[in-house]
């Protein structure tokens, strides 16, 4: 076993596994290389036909890698890999492409080549990880999230997209990407995640100079607050630029912020809202935070010394816990499965609803604890 668990606690995971499985595989058959985000009465739809760069448009072929990988099945590989050609037209178009590259491109192509050595698909993840790459920005240092706005802003979500720069060093051996990769987490180190463990979502910057001109709010309640989604990215995201770099600070940054986020889930029985520093009321959930922390948690526990390591595995398995003793939609006929997920705070019509990414972190997550995964990122 990867991590330390109970005996109960396995069966606890293996019982969610498979009913995530009979979900998954009543999906699989439905959606083909449809690329599902929020469902709509029940049913996904496919966002790739709307918006073929919109960030979550992958999730759904993690998950199907994921399941491909724990179980052998053919029938998800098949849809994955539909989706990743899909995604061709992306890179060719180019227009439309911001810094969710990573999150595009390692569920799928990455995903690809890692479980199965097809060439073509590494030869996808490098050209993305250089699309990634000519958005670094030499003044501040940082790569550049969005495409709108008069603003050049970097995000604390970036840190789960590095991880493709970090592979596209390991398959070429030209460090170029991981120090790139590096220049933009040690910016995030310093402007976007504050000293006492939480996490700005925003940063901006002035073009010319570098300068930081503001930390605006972003999907949380407002500025200055704190946001659980991006303390979740911050806690997963340093995790994983420590194990792609081993410098130390990576590591003193996912603990500061997985630490600030237990304190804070703690105070609703490890129920996660969309922002721990909005108003008590209204209470609105957000379990793709939950969902992504309790990942991030998990990864973070394989890079500490051993008496450290309970704090974290039991953390995540009391998230996880939670998020499907209460929040789960295990009917096969309606698609979605981790409930009450919050794309933002602000905007009713994705809030406390079904999410793409809330079900792949679920599914992360409970194979990590079986040992059953693949390390994706
Ligand atoms: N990366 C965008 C989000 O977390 O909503």
């Amino acid at each position: 076993m990867k991590y330390n668990i109970t005996v109960q606690e396995q069966e606890w995971a293996q019982q969610i596994w498979e009913k995530l499985e009979k979900k998954l595989s009543a999906q699989n058959e439905r959606l083909g290389s449809r690329m599902p985000y929020i469902p709509v009465n029940g049913r996904y739809e496919d966002m790739g036909e709307e918006h073929l760069t919109w960030w979550t448009n992958s999730f759904w072929s993690g998950i199907l890698w994921q399941a491909y990988h724990a179980t052998g099945k053919q029938c998800y590989a098949e849809n994955a890999a539909a989706t990743e050609e899909r995604l061709d037209r992306a890179l060719e178009e180019y227009t439309g492409l911001d810094h969710d590259i990573g999150f595009l491109w390692l569920h799928t192509a990455v995903a690809d080549y890692r479980l199965t050595g097809n060439e073509r698909s590494k030869l996808r993840g490098v050209r993305a990880a250089s699309v990634l790459a000519s958005r670094f920005q030499p003044a501040g240092n940082y790569i550049r999230a969005w495409n709108h706005g008069e603003d050049s802003v970097a995000i604390i979500d970036c840190l789960m997209n590095l991880p493709i720069l970090y592979w596209a060093s390991e398959v070429t051996g030209d460090s170029a990407w991981k120090k790139l990769a590096m220049a933009h987490a040690d910016t995030a180190l310093r402007e976007i995640l504050r000293p006492d463990g939480s996490s700005n979502h925003i940063v901006a910057f002035d073009r010319e100079s570098g300068e930081v001109t503001k930390k605006p709010g972003g999907q949380g309640y407002g500025e200055g607050s704190s946001w659980t989604r991006g303390q979740a990215w911050a806690i997963y995201g340093m995790a994983l630029s420590y194990r792609h770099t081993g410098k130390q600070e990576y590591l003193d940054a996912s603990k500061r912020t997985a630490h600030y986020f237990l304190a804070n889930a703690a105070l609703t029985d490890y129920d996660v809202v969309i922002d721990f520093r909005a108003p008590a009321e209204p209470v609105y959930y957000d379990n793709t935070a939950a969902a992504c922390a309790a990942c991030g948690l998990l990864e973070l526990s394989e890079h500490v010394p051993e008496l450290e390591k309970p704090l974290y595995v039991k953390s995540a398995v009391k998230l996880l816990q939670r998020l499907t003793e209460r929040f789960c939609n295990w009917m096969t006929e309606e698609d979605g499965i981790t409930t009450k997920g919050s794309a933002r705070y602000d905007r009713a019509s994705d809030r406390e609803v079904p999410i793409i990414y809330g079900d792949y972190f679920l599914a992360e997550g409970i194979l990590r604890l079986l040992g059953k995964d693949f390390l994706i990122w």
